[in-house]
C-alpha cells in the first residue's frame, strides 16, 4: 500500500494497518508518527500513558522498550512491560496509586478523551479538564528534563491552557501528526525538557 493521502481514507487506512502490525487502535501511529518527529519516548524509559485504554500507544511505547504504566478508567487487557492501573486521572487517588507503583518517569503521555457529546464547547472544556489533569500527573512525576504529550480537543481554552503548562518545558509545540483525522479537532501539545516542579515561571 502506498503513502496514504490525506483524504477521508486515512481513517480506513490507519484502521487497516492496525489490524495488519496487530496494534489495538487507530491511535498507535499518532504517537508513532509525534515520537519520530519529536522522540518523546526513549528505549529504557519509564513512561506514563494516561487514557491509555484499549492500549495502542502502551503497546507502541513497550515496542519501543519503555517499561509503561498505564491508566484507564476502563479495563484493558494485560500488554508485556506494561503494568495497567484501572481509575479516573482526575482524581487524586490515581495519581497516589500511579505514585507507589513508580515515582518518576522519564514521559508522561496522555490520549484521554472524554465520550463524544457531539457538542463542540462541552467536548473541548472536558478535553480541557482531562488535559489538565494530565498535567497535574506530569507536574508530580516528571523528572526534570523529561517530556510530555497531551491531546487536546481544539476551542476557546486552548490559548490559556497553552500559557499555563508552556512556560514549564524548555521546548514547546502543538502538533497534529498525519494519522489524525482530516476534521479532527484535536491537537496534540508537546512539551520536552521539563524544567521541574520547582522551577515555575
Ligand atoms: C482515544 S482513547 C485512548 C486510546 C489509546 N491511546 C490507544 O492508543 O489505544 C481515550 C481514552 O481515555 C479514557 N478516559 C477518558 N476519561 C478518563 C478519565 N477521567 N480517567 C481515565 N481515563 C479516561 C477513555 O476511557 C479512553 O479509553
Amino acid at each position: 500500500m502506498g503513502k496514504p493521502r490525506r483524504t477521508i481514507d486515512r481513517q480506513d487506512y490507519y484502521y487497516w494497518k492496525a489490524k495488519e502490525k496487530g496494534y489495538r487502535s487507530r491511535a498507535a501511529f499518532k504517537l508513532i508518527q509525534i515520537n519520530k518527529k519529536f522522540g518523546i519516548i526513549k528505549k529504557g524509559y519509564k513512561v506514563l500513558d494516561l487514557g491509555a485504554s484499549p492500549g495502542g500507544w502502551s503497546q507502541v511505547a513497550s515496542n519501543i522498550g519503555a517499561e509503561v504504566v498505564a491508566v484507564d478508567i476502563n479495563r484493558m487487557p494485560p500488554i508485556e512491560n506494561v503494568t495497567f492501573l484501572m481509575g479516573d486521572i482526575t482524581s487524586k487517588e490515581t495519581l497516589e496509586s500511579v505514585r507507589d507503583i513508580c515515582s518518576e518517569f522519564d514521559a508522561v503521555i496522555s490520549d484521554a478523551a472524554p465520550k463524544l457529546t457531539g457538542k463542540w464547547t462541552i467536548d473541548h472544556l472536558i478535553s480541557i479538564d482531562l488535559a489538565r489533569a494530565s498535567f497535574s500527573f506530569a507536574e508530580e512525576l516528571l523528572r526534570p528534563g523529561g517530556n510530555f504529550l497531551v491531546k487536546i480537543f481544539q476551542g476557546e481554552e486552548i490559548n490559556r491552557f497553552y500559557r499555563e503548562i508552556a512556560p514549564k518545558f524548555r521546548f514547546r509545540k502543538f502538533h497534529s501528526p498525519q494519522a489524525s483525522r482530516k476534521r479532527s479537532a484535536e491537537i496534540y501539545f508537546v512539551g520536552k525538557g521539563f524544567k521541574g516542579k520547582k522551577l515555575r515561571e
